[in-house]
């Protein structure tokens, strides 16, 4: 699987340690920024992984900031993505199976960076359910 990931400043270097883990199990992974601990604007981030998703450069993407709100109300600007908040291992098993999340939206300073790697772990894992949640899903685009 290849996976997109951006952060914002806020989220660096959990950014940094996902990005190894990821790689530690073979997942691809493409780097969207931010490249540095200064200061940026999240949206530019969120808008970057959404847009990477949605050409199919990656089949799924990672967003974090501060919080993770930001960055996924940007991501989700866009037709097609269903970004995610997920501080539970519960919300990632439910994002998957009932949302079909295709981006990931954490909080670097909400969530403890081992939290972070298992939201991640049950997030790549966990399969969509279909059925009635397609139709769900469909209707969120209907607008
Ligand atoms: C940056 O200070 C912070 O506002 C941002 O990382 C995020 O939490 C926004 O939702």
């Amino acid at each position: 699987m290849k996976i997109a990931i951006a952060s914002d400043h806020a989220a660096y270097n959990e950014k940094k340690e996902l990005i190894d883990y990821l790689a530690r199990k073979n997942i691809l992974v493409i780097d969207l920024g931010t490249k540095s601990g200064d200061s940026v604007d999240y949206p530019v981030f969120g808008q970057k992984v959404a847009k990477s998703v949605l050409r199919k450069d990656a089949e799924r993407g990672i967003v974090i900031c501060g919080t993770g709100i930001g960055i996924s109300i940007a991501a989700n600007r866009y037709k097609g993505i269903r970004a995610t908040l997920c501080t539970t291992i519960e919300h990632a098993k439910m994002a998957r199976k009932h949302n079909d999340s295709n981006v990931l939206a954490l909080g670097a300073r909400t969530t403890d960076l081992e939290q972070l790697k298992s939201i991640v772990d049950t997030w790549l894992i966990t399969e969509f359910e279909g059925g009635r949640h397609q139709s769900r899903i469909d209707l969120i685009d209907q607008v």
